[in-house]
């Protein structure tokens, strides 16, 4: 069946709870913290999801999850793609985010680490910054333009 990346509605929130959770990825703030989400989906079933909290000019990306049985087929990619596009449209210019495990995966699409206390301040009075993510995540950030 042919996936497809399109804005999550209401009814997703069950589904990107369920694969953020799988993932080990904070879940205490989406109904508390204003958060963007795209998903790819397969008719019903999601299998990936990213979010962005938008401050424009700056945002941060967040809750990347690619569900196991479709990991390493490019989705994840995909995924950051998307999301780059929908920040552009909302006048994000650079996205910042955390990662305990994914560094060398968002390295590899152009993003670089910085250290914590360089991002934007609107980034860290998040509450993904102030509590959610360790202080041993790792920051990165990516300036873009739309082509
Ligand atoms: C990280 C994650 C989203 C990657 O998704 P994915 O769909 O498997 O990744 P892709 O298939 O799109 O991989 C894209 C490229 O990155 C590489 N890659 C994927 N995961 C990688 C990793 N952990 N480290 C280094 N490179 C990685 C792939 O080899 C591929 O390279 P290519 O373009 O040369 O072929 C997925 O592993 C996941 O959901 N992990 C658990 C949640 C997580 O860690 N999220 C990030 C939190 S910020």
């Amino acid at each position: 069946m042919e996936l497809r990346i399109r804005p999550a509605s209401q009814a997703d929130l069950s589904a990107i709870h369920a694969l953020l959770a799988l993932a080990a990825l904070p879940c205490d703030d989406l109904a508390t913290s204003h958060i963007e989400f795209l998903v790819a989906a397969t008719g019903q079933q999601i299998v990936g999801v990213v979010g962005v909290q938008v401050m424009p000019p700056a945002g941060l990306l967040r809750s990347l999850a690619v569900a196991p049985n479709v990991r390493g087929t490019g989705l994840g990619k995909r995924l950051i793609y998307a999301l780059e596009q929908h920040a552009a449209l909302r006048g994000v210019t650079q996205l910042t985010l955390l990662t305990e495990t994914a560094a060398p995966f968002f390295s590899h699409l152009g993003y670089a680490v910085i250290e914590r206390g360089h991002v934007a301040d609107a980034i860290a009075a998040t509450s993904e910054f102030r509590s959610l993510c360790p202080a041993s995540a790792t920051c990165m950030h990516k300036h873009f333009v739309l082509d």
